[in-house]
């Protein structure tokens, strides 16, 4: 900042603050200093005005925020180029300096976060990295690991995989054992790395309505269910669909196909919906779930954290 405008800023906040103060003294000037039942004598809508001074607490406490104030202009930066008296850090070479050292301003948020990021850091820098260095198998069985993978959990993915993990509408249920992209470690790891996208293509085009209604019958009965009353379903048809055009993907008995995330349509298991409306629905115009890569945003330790973590919810024992 310039000097013009340093002054000019700092006049301004100290001119400001001094104006108050004189206001603040001037208008207790001359008024009474016991409450009366008089009034000042103007009726609005019938409401009246007692004539009573501000009441002391209430004054004080106008006083007390000019203190404030100037306490607060004196210990952080701001005021023009003053630098504020608290000393601010700076994040070097994976050190906390005090700024002072290093020629930096003063205390700032900024200074204060790179300083709580390098604690952090060298907390749980070498953690991350010893269990980056073990088997996935592994650090799923070690508490502490657990419990820093439930934390990343809870902050990056819970959003749409559920504070518990156990999914929603479109979002995968991730303790159970049903797997859209399979369940081993490393794979885990490398859907939580890379993403995923499904692509579940639209077939109203390519089929029909009835078409749709047919193979949506044959799919729900994979799956065990039956199809309401009144709906008019052609089975042999239905299946004759499927064979043609949905084989390819999601396996000739619907088993699923794991490496293009096509799940399998023979369990109970159902991410948009098991009614014949939902699946009819899914047929008609296709689904594209996408799961965000997560390497950039984490990077390697944190996502292997993440994935001994994700491991271990579906090793629960209602599962075995
Ligand atoms: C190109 C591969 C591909 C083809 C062909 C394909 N699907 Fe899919 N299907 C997928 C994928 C991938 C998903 C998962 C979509 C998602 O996760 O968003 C999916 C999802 C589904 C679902 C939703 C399952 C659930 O849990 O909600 C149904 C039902 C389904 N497919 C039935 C069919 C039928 C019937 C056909 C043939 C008419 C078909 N699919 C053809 C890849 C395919
Ligand atoms: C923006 C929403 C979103 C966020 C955030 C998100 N996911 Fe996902 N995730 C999805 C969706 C949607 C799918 C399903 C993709 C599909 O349809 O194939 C998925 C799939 C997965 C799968 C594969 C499940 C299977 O059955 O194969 C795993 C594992 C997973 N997510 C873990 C995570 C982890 C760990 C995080 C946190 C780092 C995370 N996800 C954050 C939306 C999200």
């Amino acid at each position: 900042m310039s000097l013009f405008w340093s002054w000019y800023v700092t006049l301004l906040t100290l001119g400001t603050i001094a104006a108050l103060v004189w206001l603040l003294f001037a208008t207790r000037k001359g008024q009474r200093n016991d409450s009366t039942d008089e009034t000042v004598g103007h009726a609005f809508d019938g409401i009246e005005e007692y004539d009573n001074p501000l009441p002391k607490w209430w004054f004080m406490l106008f006083v007390a925020t000019v203190i404030f104030a100037l306490g607060y202009l004196v210990l952080y930066p701001g005021l023009g180029n003053w630098k504020g008296i608290l000393p601010g850090y700076q994040y070097l070479d994976g050190q906390a300096k005090v700024a002072f050292e290093t020629g930096e301003q003063g205390w700032t948020g900024v200074h204060q976060w790179e300083k709580e990021v390098a604690r952090a850091e060298a907390q749980y820098g070498p953690l991350f990295a010893k269990y980056a260095a073990m088997p996935i198998e592994e650090v799923a069985q070690d508490e502490q690991a657990l419990r820093m993978g439930g934390r990343l959990f809870a902050s990056n993915c819970a959003v749409c995989h559920g504070s518990d993990a156990r999914g929603a509408y479109g979002f995968p249920n991730l303790t159970d054992d049903e797997w859209l992209w399979g369940g081993e470690p490393e794979t885990i790891k490398a859907t939580i790395m890379g993403g995923r996208q499904a692509a579940m293509p639209a077939w109203l085009d390519v089929i029909g309505e009835e078409g749709i209604r047919n193979v949506t019958g044959y799919v729900r009965s994979l799956s065990g269910l039956e199809n309401p009353e009144g709906i008019q379903v052609d089975m042999a048809k239905g299946q004759e669909i499927f064979a043609a055009n949905c084989a390819v993907c999601h396996g000739a008995e619907g088993k699923g196909t794991q490496a293009m995330g096509a799940p399998n349509l023979t369990d109970r298991v159902w991410l948009y919906g098991s009614s014949f409306g939902q699946v009819q629905q899914t047929l008609r115009y296709g689904r594209n779930g996408h799961m965000p890569a997560q390497e950039q945003h984490l990077g390697n330790d944190k996502v292997h954290l993440l994935a001994a973590y994700v491991y271990s919810l579906s090793r629960q024992p209602e599962n075995e």
